[in-house]
């Protein structure tokens, strides 16, 4: 091979004396391509042109991350950190630009530990959501969590990208339930919420990883959940009323109950309209005149409640209404398990970005949605999720998460295709011009977006005298992060002013030291 031997390669010899050898990989090993594939999500990053990394290392505790960072430094060689691989640019595990990097990757570490009496616990970023979620349904049939659907999806992106799901509306994001952390900072040390230092605590909750070090695990709130919740997933057609229900729903879904929360999946002529609701079907709301879901639903929500009935309403707990949200999982009678499957298949590729919108956009632009754009033979899916209640309660400098108060929702734009589907041309196509298209109704000056849906096409940073340019940043840094952006930058200043942790999109130093 042409890769250098363990003796001479000046980071590798580092990492001897402090990891076990078989927990460092270099691409002589046969377990270097398994690994650097398993969790991988968009073979578009799996390519013969991809830039891969020339090591991956496997901490099995807090001492090889450690180790790790240190020798980084040491020998000049840069770190990814990768925790589930579901970036959506692959960020964790590939660059753009030709650099030799390693991953350090934290599938080994991955336990969670749940203390019911306190209602909290500690979760390692190497886990998945769905090992999250599995351990708090075993500990206790009333505790949850609200963050992402996928259960696939790793802790440790997730988190540090703020996370939501379908408790978003009650409990808000992931990172407002972070108590604690502990992260290894570009100088090798083991730092929690004490001693990071509260500037580093606030960015590291939402201010996106690989920025500020590597989180190694965090401390949770785990929030109470009903004995039963109840799920819907009601489609409508463009022929049965979908404009005028998609129209209707911008201003209702923001502004109903807390416990209810209705997300639409819009996809070729229909509207799902997918719900969970904190409650059981006939529990009564204190609502006034509307006491119960479905009479809710059909005094608040005409539109929609109009056309269901009892029988659409599912009862389960909390646990199992996980896979019942995950595509193509759950309406099938999925067992709980499923959802600490960690295999993923390579064989969708996927482009994905995202809008906010704070003004409800008019039913003649639904119209042209319907007819234009999701009509075309290449289109791709839209996935509406609503905001207020606990999402929008929260002050938008709070965290470096912005999209508060005032959002109605998000947007995500999601296409794909697959192997021999001319390289997604038609695909890339479609969500480029459709994002042009929406421009005039979604939230602008900045036009906002969502870190974790990562959209490379924003901008990138520019790397100038070693280290990326702030002022460069702006222009990604601001649709993801307002103006918390110069403040993670300052964050960075104190942690990272070096800027060793470093990608694509990652929080340049203000450089107000230099
Ligand atoms: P990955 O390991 O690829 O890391 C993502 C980024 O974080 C990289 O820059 C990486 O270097 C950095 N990082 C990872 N671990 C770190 C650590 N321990 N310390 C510091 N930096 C670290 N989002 C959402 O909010 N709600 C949802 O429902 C979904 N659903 C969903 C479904 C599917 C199929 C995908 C592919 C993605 C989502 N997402 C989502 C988006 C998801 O939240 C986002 O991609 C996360 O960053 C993924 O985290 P991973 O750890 O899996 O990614």
């Amino acid at each position: 091979s042409s890769q250098p031997s363990n003796s001479s390669d000046p980071f590798l010899k580092c990492l001897s004396s402090s990891i076990p050898s078989q927990l460092v990989l270099t691409p002589s090993s046969p377990s270097f391509t398994p690994l650097l594939r398993f969790s991988i999500r968009n073979p578009k990053f799996f390519a013969s042109t991809t830039v891969r990394p020339l090591y991956i290392v496997t901490p099995t505790n807090a001492s090889h991350v450690q180790a790790a960072v240190l020798c980084g430094r040491q020998t000049g060689m840069r770190i990814r950190v990768r925790s589930g691989g579901h970036d959506y640019e692959g960020l964790s595990y590939r660059a753009e630009r030709p650099q030799p990097f390693a991953i350090l990757d934290l599938s080994n570490l991955r336990s969670v530990r749940v203390d019911v009496p306190s209602a909290t616990a500690w979760v390692d970023s190497g886990a998945q959501l769905g090992e999250l979620y599995y351990a708090i349904g075993k500990a206790s049939g009333q505790l949850g969590f609200p963050a992402g659907l996928c259960p696939t999806v790793g802790v440790g992106g997730h988190f540090s990208g703020g996370g939501f799901g379908m408790l978003l509306r009650k409990y808000g994001l992931a990172i407002d339930n972070v108590i604690d952390a502990v992260l290894v900072d570009a100088k090798g040390r083991l730092l929690n919420k004490n001693t990071m230092g509260s500037d580093v605590f606030w960015a590291i909750r939402g201010g996106g990883g690989e920025s500020f070090g590597v989180v190694v695990s965090w401390q949770v709130r785990l929030v109470p959940v009903p004995p039963k919740v109840t799920v819907f997933n009601v489609a409508v057609t463009a022929s049965q009323g979908a404009v005028d229900v998609v129209t209707r729903w911008q201003q209702v879904a923001p502004a109903l109950p807390e416990d209810l929360f209705i997300r639409v999946v819009v996809q070729q002529q229909t509207a799902s309209f997918q719900s969970l609701f904190l409650g059981t079907c006939d529990a009564l709301l204190p609502l006034g005149t509307c006491d119960a879901l479905l009479p809710v639903m059909r005094c608040r929500f005409r539109e929609l409640g109009l056309k269901m009935n009892r029988t659409q309403c599912q009862e389960m707990t909390w646990i199992q209404s996980v896979p019942y949200f995950y595509p193509g999982t759950g309406s099938d009678g999925t067992t709980v398990e499923y959802i600490l499957n960690r295999t993923t298949s390579l064989s969708t590729y996927a482009k994905m970005t995202s809008d906010y919108v704070r003004k409800a956009i008019r039913r003649d632009a639904w119209e042209s949605i319907f007819a234009t754009w999701l009509a075309r033979p290449d289109a791709g899916i839209m996935i509406l999720d609503p905001y207020g209640a606990a999402i929008s309660n929260v002050s938008e400098h709070e965290t470096p998460f912005p999209h508060r108060a005032g959002v109605l929702y998000n947007i995500q734009y999601v296409n794909v295709w697959f192997d021999g589907g001319g390289g997604g041309a038609a695909q890339f196509k479609w969500i480029r011009e459709f994002y042009a298209f929406m421009e005039p109704y979604v939230s602008s000056s900045p036009r906002e977006a969502y870190f974790n849906y990562r959209d490379l096409d924003l901008g990138e940073n520019v790397v100038v005298g070693n280290v990326s340019s702030y002022e460069a940043g702006k222009v990604w840094g601001e649709k993801y992060f307002r103006d918390n952006y110069r403040r993670l930058a300052a964050a960075k200043d104190e942690i990272d002013p070096d800027d060793y942790f470093r990608n694509e999109q990652s929080i340049p130093p203000l450089g107000l030291g230099n």
